[in-house]
């Protein structure tokens, strides 16, 4: 039987927006645990509200498979061909213990590995994030993304870039020497100066904003599916796309870890190209 996405869709905007209740109320919780340094930080509520999710998924649709983040078993849970819900449920766990109102649920759905269904909620603003393959992208149900366009006749370059970035989580080693490089000669003004960065510490969140035309690209080593999956089909489906952030990639898979995203529009190509170029060293 074919799988309805629009019904995925709605099923988990409304599972979003009970996440999202369970998330806001317990906004302040100062509890965390760190997992592979101290700066990789997971809450009692990531658990709480992955459970809810998974349990519903698996209520309403037994026959399909779940990926979340805090159930992931490295080198045993992997993305399957079959229908697939991919979980993250805070992405943006360190805004969330700090109270920084850039959290959200990320719940995308994939099929044979590629996204199809993405929402993507942000409970502290009240920003909805859907998409569906072929059907557009909107932030509360009504704005078609993106929402802004850049001035007519300008082309997408470095030097009239915002780009999100993030230090992740590790911090040391050849990922953070290459970032940190690339970092000072995209903002350097001897090199490509960017109009500026943004760490909104979510990937899903940045990815968004790349999908609402906020930002131009955003920049990322080291995520999962799971950060990835839902912003993957809301991007497509507002005109950008996401494609290795190594050079040379630009089909790259869901579960891989290092990604560019960028958004859509006359010169994007061409910076692709020209990102790539500042990489300094090749992220692992
Ligand atoms: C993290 C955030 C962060 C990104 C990391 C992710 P989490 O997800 O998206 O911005 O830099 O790569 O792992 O741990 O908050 O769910």
């Amino acid at each position: 039987p074919s799988i309805d996405l629009n019904e995925i869709r709605d099923f988990l905007v409304e599972l979003a927006k009970q996440a999202g209740e369970l998330i806001t109320s317990k906004t302040g919780q100062t509890t965390y645990d760190d997992k592979a340094n101290s700066v990789d930080l997971v809450t009692e509520t990531d658990a709480a509200v992955e459970k809810l999710v998974a349990t519903k998924c698996n209520e309403k649709y037994p026959h399909f498979e779940f990926m979340g983040e805090e159930s992931y078993v490295p080198g045993v849970t992997k993305l399957s061909d079959k229908p697939t819900f991919v979980v993250d449920p805070i992405d943006g766990t360190t805004n969330f213990i700090h109270s920084f109102p850039f959290s959200c649920t990320s719940l995308g759905f994939a099929i044979n590995r590629e996204p199809v269904v993405g929402v993507v909620y942000n409970p502290f603003l009240n920003l909805m994030y859907t998409g569906i393959q072929g059907q557009g992208s909107f932030l509360n149900g009504t704005h078609k993304l993106p929402l802004r366009q850049p001035p007519a006749g300008t082309k997408l370059t470095l030097q009239n870039a915002l780009i999100g970035i993030e230090w992740g989580t590790q911090r040391s080693g050849v990922n953070y020497q290459v970032k940190t490089d690339t970092f000072k000669k995209l903002a350097a003004e001897d090199g490509k100066m960017v109009h500026g960065f943004r760490s909104l510490g979510s990937a899903a969140m940045n990815i968004c904003a790349v999908a609402a035309g906020q930002l131009d690209a955003y920049w990322e080593g080291g995520c999962y599916a799971w950060d990835v999956c839902a912003g993957w089909v809301i991007l497509a489906e507002a005109g950008g796309r996401i494609v290795g952030g190594n050079p040379g990639l630009w089909e790259p898979a869901v579960d891989q870890r290092i990604y560019l995203a960028v958004r859509g529009g006359d010169g994007c190509e061409q910076f692709v190209e020209d990102f790539w170029d500042c990489i300094e060293g090749r992220l692992e």
